[in-house]
């Protein structure tokens, strides 16, 4: 299932460690805009001793077709599928691609030689060109399967909201889908981070600002127990829930559509929004940046995910002034004030308008359409929306 939020709404690489004003080198997995979603299986699900069936989706964004995928391991083919299953759910996101009528994937690969390092898969356009999709990596599986096993032990004791709390921020109601997101999804944002710099095991305390239902909180829970973890949100629903039926160790407040937050003074390490600053105007966001400056210790990182240029695109492929707004100012808005802070409010922006926005920080980490330099992120955070990591070096 699509996860965070809807296209206008769910549409809405990697660095060496750096740091100083310079700009990242960011590298080219643009040049092949495949948007996808392995839905199955999870790291933590894949039976390295068994069959496993792969499933989601996956379009170009733009006029090729993809008629099947191409897998093979360490570079011997071993079947080719179709990419045709109907796939409603995606194409109503995006009306202007025809073939994200039918972007759906499903197969099942037998049981592979214990020795198998990884599996590859390639996407095969209808003119018979070929591109990288992704690399499903066994080694590192191998290495984790212990954590994996720990991990899901762990998340059997903890309550899932219901499906109707869930699609207040997935978009979906599959509790399942959203429990199972929740370790792909910090092991990937822990990447990044670690990209760009930041030492996990130096991390201290966290803070998810817009968390929602505290799903990804849950996550940091298991995997990192030692950080002390906060989380806020706008929605009196999901904080409830989550403060009533989380641990302990995780914790709720709610706060305003602006600032201030219930928090100290360069209390934080870092904080992260995933999907938030996607639905606030450029004013509330502006005082935000001011508050996260004032609970940021100096040094620390924010990590966020922002609508780019496919978003642009995508939403308003009908309203070229739209797009040529975003190519002249690098931000653009869509959305009546009283919608702020829900998914029917969009905000847009480009790499040169978040630098100048986020004054005082540099970007250590850029990761275009949640995209690492040399390959597609097996498990985005945020459906294909640009992923920026940014340290607080003050004014
Ligand atoms: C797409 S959801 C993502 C939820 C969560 N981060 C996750 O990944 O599961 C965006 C969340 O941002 C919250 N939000 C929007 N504006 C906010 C604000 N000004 N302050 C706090 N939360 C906000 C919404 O209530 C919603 O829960």
């Amino acid at each position: 299932m699509m996860s965070i939020t809807s296209l206008s709404t769910f549409f809405k690489k990697i660095f060496p460690r750096h740091s100083g004003q310079s700009k990242p080198t960011t590298a080219n997995t643009s040049a092949i805009p495949l948007i996808y979603s392995l839905e199955s299986p999870k790291y933590q699900l894949f039976d390295l001793n068994g069959e496993n069936t792969f499933s989601g989706w996956v379009f170009y964004f733009g006029e090729k077709v993809i008629a099947q995928l191409a897998v093979s391991t360490e570079n011997t083919p071993i079947n080719h599928f179709p990419v045709n299953i109907p796939r409603p759910d995606i194409a109503t996101y995006v009306s202007s691609i025809p073939a994200a009528q039918t972007c759906g994937f499903s197969f099942t690969l037998p049981v592979l030689p214990v020795s198998t390092e990884n599996i590859q898969v390639d996407v095969i356009f209808t003119d018979g060109t070929n591109a990288p999709f992704f690399t499903y990596d066994l080694n590192y599986l191998r290495v984790q399967k212990p954590n994996f096993i720990r991990y899901q032990e762990k998340m059997q004791q903890i309550p899932m909201p219901s499906g109707e709390l869930v699609y207040l921020t997935q978009g979906h109601t599959f509790v399942e889908e959203y429990q199972n997101t929740i370790i792909p999804a910090v092991l990937n944002m822990q990447h990044y981070l670690e990209k760009s710099g930041v030492e996990i095991k130096k991390l201290q305390t966290l803070l998810d600002f817009g968390c929602g239902s505290a799903r990804l909180l849950v996550g940091w829970h298991i995997i990192s127990p030692h950080v002390r973890l906060y989380g806020c949100d706008l929605n009196t629903q999901l904080i409830e829930w989550a403060q009533n039926n989380l641990p302990e160790a995780i914790h709720c407040q709610l706060n305003g559509l602006h600032p201030p937050l219930p928090y100290h003074d360069r209390q934080f390490d870092c904080l992260y929004l995933i999907s938030v600053f996607t639905h606030l105007s450029l004013g509330t966001q502006k005082q935000w940046i001011e508050e996260f400056k004032r609970i940021l210790r100096i040094g620390g990182h924010i990590l966020i995910t922002l609508h780019g240029e496919l978003y642009v695109q995508n939403t308003f492929h009908q309203q070229p002034e739209k797009i040529q707004e975003f190519a002249t100012t690098g931000f653009v808005k869509i959305g009546q004030p009283t919608e702020e802070g829900a998914n029917q409010y969009g905000a847009y922006h480009s790499f040169a308008f978040v630098k100048k926005l986020f004054a005082g920080f540099n970007i250590v980490g850029y990761f275009p359409k949640g995209n690492e330099t040399a390959h597609n992120t097996l498990f985005q955070i945020a459906q294909s929306q640009d992923v920026y990591v940014l340290q607080y070096v003050g004014e």
